[in-house]
């Protein structure tokens, strides 16, 4: 469904549910992170894609003073959100994205109006592409058009992280929150995490395109691995004497090797080398190097799989089988993209070969894994908006 349509589907749901048209509607995408995995929280480069799908709310303001009703459209189920106390995690748990950002808003003394809200995600859940981060960016879009308040989108990314770190437990860098809050139709985002500086990068060359390949194997960031790789890369910066591992080099490493155990030396040896390749691939979009960028994804991949160890079977499957099809069959590279244990690969293909690609990915997957893979193909897409105000 295209952005518009979604709006309009919304629009009708808010409708059915609370008698009236809505007065906002609002969207934050999800992402595809095309190179620069597990960088974020090194103080490195990432370089995410916003992808066409989105989380999108249809709201008023509710007659009845004091609290916040959001309808999820698609698990027909209701959150009720108090207004008269400080906002704190409750039920259900998708609840608590929503609330996270609230608590932001009202930590900075904004008065939250009572509201009804429809809600709707095409974002896959647990599929490593920010659903959670798209609600995040998607709640505190809908707070600037209710409240008037608009904030910088980088202040709102941050807010957005922080709602992420202290309501869903989860210790993210700010990659998923930024691309949401930041995205450009036709371009690439690639993000200093340190400075938090941006560079829109366009891709806009319509010979090449993004398929998403959702192994369907579940990804679950809270389950303390990401935390433990965190900490490992800490661990690693400490014995280089650096203060994140953005500021070692693969010699450096070298020479510090024999004081670190092998598992935080490889944890090391990735990010240092995934820095690298990430600023290399940002150049080469936009010299529209594609082959240069695909290997650079196919290396990523490697790492990740061999010395972070975040990917996993299904996912090395899939990367395997576009290895496969190659460049002749229209396969640039492929790569896991997010988080890792499961989740999504991204490919950059050939547009014309993308339907018979994502076919033959399909077909190979099922018959190695018994799974269904769903595959599906995105432009580079805006961030947030506000679609009615
Ligand atoms: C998750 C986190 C991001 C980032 C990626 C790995 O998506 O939310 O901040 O660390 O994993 O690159």
């Amino acid at each position: 469904m295209t952005l518009k349509d979604l709006a309009a589907h919304i629009a009708t749901e808010f409708r059915k549910r609370f008698g009236h048209p809505p007065r906002w509607i609002v969207a934050a995408p999800g992402r595809v992170n095309v190179i620069g995995e597990h960088t974020d929280y090194n103080d490195g480069f990432v370089l995410p894609m916003a992808i066409e799908r989105y989380a999108i709310m249809a709201a008023d303001t509710a007659v009845v003073p004091g609290k916040i009703t959001i309808y999820d459209t698609q698990f027909k189920e209701t959150a009720l959100i108090d207004l008269s106390t400080p906002i704190t995690k409750a039920q259900p748990k998708w609840s608590n994205y929503i609330r996270g950002v609230l608590a932001g808003f009202q930590n900075r003394g904004v008065r939250i109006p009572a509201l009804n809200v429809a809600f709707l995600s095409t974002v896959p859940i647990g599929g490593g592409l920010s659903s959670s981060a798209a609600l995040e960016v998607c709640t505190a879009t809908l707070m600037e058009a209710a409240t008037g308040r608009t904030m910088d989108p980088i202040e709102k990314a941050l807010l957005a992280q922080k709602a992420e770190h202290d309501f869903a437990g989860v210790p993210c860098g700010i990659m998923d929150q930024f691309i949401s809050a930041l995205g450009r139709e036709g371009h690439l985002l690639l993000l200093d995490c340190r400075t938090q500086k941006t560079e829109l990068v366009p891709m806009s060359d319509p010979s090449v395109e993004m398929l998403v390949i959702n192994t369907n194997v579940k990804h679950e960031l809270g389950s303390g691995e990401y935390a433990k790789r965190r900490a490992e890369c800490e661990q690693g910066a400490r014995i280089l004497s650096v203060a994140s591992l953005r500021d070692a080099t693969a010699d450096q490493l070298e020479k510090c090797k024999a004081k670190m155990s092998n598992v935080v030396y490889r944890r090391a040896r990735h990010v240092i080398g995934e820095i690298e390749r990430t600023i290399h691939a940002a150049e080469w979009v936009r010299q529209s190097n594609w082959q240069g960028v695909g290997t650079l994804m196919y290396s990523s991949h490697a790492s990740l799989r061999n010395d972070y160890e975040v990917s996993c079977k299904e996912l090395d499957i899939v990367v395997d089988i576009a290895g496969g099809i190659g460049c002749a069959g229209g396969v640039y590279g492929c790569r896991m993209t997010g988080g890792g244990f499961g989740g999504c690969c991204v490919a950059l293909v050939k547009t014309g070969a993308a339907d018979a690609i994502a076919g033959k990915i399909e077909a190979d997957y099922k018959a190695k894994t018994g799974i269904e893979a769903n595959v599906f193909s995105s432009r580079p897409a805006a961030g947030a908006t506000i679609i009615k105000s």
